[in-house]
């Protein structure tokens, strides 16, 4: 049987010029602060951009941006995702409020798509989402709602994480989907050029350890003019120009 609720999930992401879901090679990489980090870039690019963050067991990005949980966004027709730092944000967060919940594969599909049918996007132009790591049910499931988005993946230049890196290169191109590039982060080199040239990947850049991080966390301000965000502002300029 077809789920209405999917029919107004594909409608209403159809509806949106661009979307970048950024994956993971693996937990702890860096994919909650790069996902933020290119939508905080993006909108101060002019772009009207939104942030989605989908990692149901590890939301972060409300913590990244300031953005208390405890209260649940607007409703109008919809629920209006939070204006913060010049741009749209949306989270499960909203609905888990910090709290760890337990939840199976198909309570977690409801969840998703309860989210994502209510979320009022308007004119944004480009969705950033932070999806859930790894390659099994919630990975599959989202791939098939943005078929048509543009794939950035990030990693560190650890052997272990490189491993998961070639999986989930192989699992996206298997899906036929289209990966704009890999952020190397935590790494003071494009130390995995070579190794992106062979699979045919664009490297979008590196971004070294910072140290202080911490500080500025939790302030969209401080945030956006971090260090982070400057060694980011180039791989996003890649991004945007690659997309359009
Ligand atoms: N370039 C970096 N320099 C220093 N610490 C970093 C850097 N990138 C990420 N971190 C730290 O690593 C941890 C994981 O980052 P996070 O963005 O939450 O990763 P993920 O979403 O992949 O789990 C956080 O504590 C974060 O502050
Ligand atoms: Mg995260």
């Amino acid at each position: 049987m077809i789920d209405p609720r999917r029919e107004a999930v594909i409608e209403r992401i159809s509806r949106i010029p661009h979307v970048i879901p950024v994956l993971s090679s693996k937990g702890g990489v860096g994919k909650s602060l790069t996902s933020t980090g290119i939508a905080v870039i993006f909108s101060q690019m002019g772009r009207k951009v939104g942030l989605l963050d989908l990692d149901f067991w590890g939301a972060s990005d409300h913590i990244i941006l300031g953005v208390p949980v405890d209260e649940f966004p607007e409703e109008d027709k919809g629920i209006l995702p939070v204006p913060k730092c010049g741009l749209k944000f949306m989270s499960v967060a909203f609905y888990t409020r910090n709290q760890p919940l337990p939840m199976r594969g198909s309570e977690y599909t409801d969840a998703l798509l309860e989210l994502m049918a209510v979320t009022r996007w308007d004119d944004v132009e480009y969705l950033v989402i932070d999806m859930p790591p790894g390659l099994g049910d919630p990975f599959l499931n989202l791939t098939s709602f943005f078929r048509k988005g543009h794939y950035v993946v990030v990693t560190t230049p650890s052997p272990l994480s490189v491993m998961a890196l070639k999986n989930t290169i192989h699992m996206l191109k298997e899906q036929k989907i289209h990966i704009v590039g890999v952020v190397e982060n935590m790494s003071s080199q494009n130390s995995l050029r070579g190794f992106l040239d062979e699979q045919g990947i664009r490297h979008l850049g590196n971004i070294p350890i910072i140290n202080d991080i911490d500080a500025y966390i939790g302030d969209c301000k401080k945030f956006s003019s971090s260090e982070f965000i400057e060694h980011l502002r180039r791989p996003a300029e890649k991004i945007a120009e690659l997309i359009g």
